[in-house]
């Protein structure tokens, strides 16, 4: 279980889910037709005030972990790390409005039906990872973007002493902090990358195996 405090508690929003079009639904896993079809609902949303779409954030963020040569579960990680942000009708600026809207919780209770632990924890973990990396790294803080230091405000800002500990003994804490490097050079205007449907059939591969029985993620930051 997996609880931090926060310096502000909001209503937390439930995940909205989709129906997927029959035409979209017949090539892949229906988990992964899901998320193709939420991506082409909603993937051109702006990520945020970054120079991103949230399609490109997440194609960005996959490409950089596959190019690293990571466990696909960790590829499909990164890919899905800001699905969460799909799955709310909050603004795109929310946290500039001083709204978090805890998309790494939202995201892990998506995920946690559809997807296997080593995709879903680096998931909920990949906001702490940020916190985490400014209270251990010098220097991380300042290459945050404008947006992130916004939203690391609303997350609880760097870790206290006590949180650094209780993170490093985390199962998928390590994968958090890598999928984290890769969400924070993830907004690159213009980046060429390969398309979803390349990803796809890696999610297809992830999900051949289903979620195991019991997987149940606690709340965290
Ligand atoms: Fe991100």
């Amino acid at each position: 279980m997996l609880n931090f405090p926060k310096p502000f508690s909001q209503p937390q929003p439930h995940p909205r889910e989709f129906a997927v079009p029959e035409s979209v639904s017949q090539a892949h896993h229906p988990h992964t037709s899901e998320i193709l079809e939420l991506f082409r609902l909603r993937g051109d949303s702006q990520y945020g005030s970054e120079p991103v779409s949230q399609r490109e954030h997440a194609l960005q963020a996959a490409w950089f972990a596959e190019q690293q040569g990571v466990d696909p579960n960790l590829v499909a990680a990164a890919l899905l790390h800001d699905v969460g942000h799909l799955l709310h009708d909050l603004p795109d600026d929310a946290p500039e409005q001083g709204i978090d809207d805890h998309h790494e919780n939202l995201a892990a209770r998506w995920l946690q039906r559809r997807f296997p632990a080593e995709v879903c924890a680096p998931v909920q973990l990949h906001v702490a990872a940020k916190r985490y990396l400014c209270a251990v790294e010098p220097g991380y803080f300042h290459q945050l973007s404008p947006a992130s230091v916004c939203s690391l405000r609303l997350q609880g800002g760097p870790m206290s002493e006590l949180e650094r500990v209780a993170f490093e003994r985390l199962p998928g804490a390590a994968a958090a902090v890598r999928l984290r490097r890769w969400d924070d050079a993830a907004k690159i205007t213009g980046l060429q990358t390969p398309p979803l449907e390349h990803f796809a059939r890696q999610l297809d591969a992830c999900l051949a195996s289903g979620p195991p029985a019991g997987h149940d993620l606690g709340e965290n930051t």
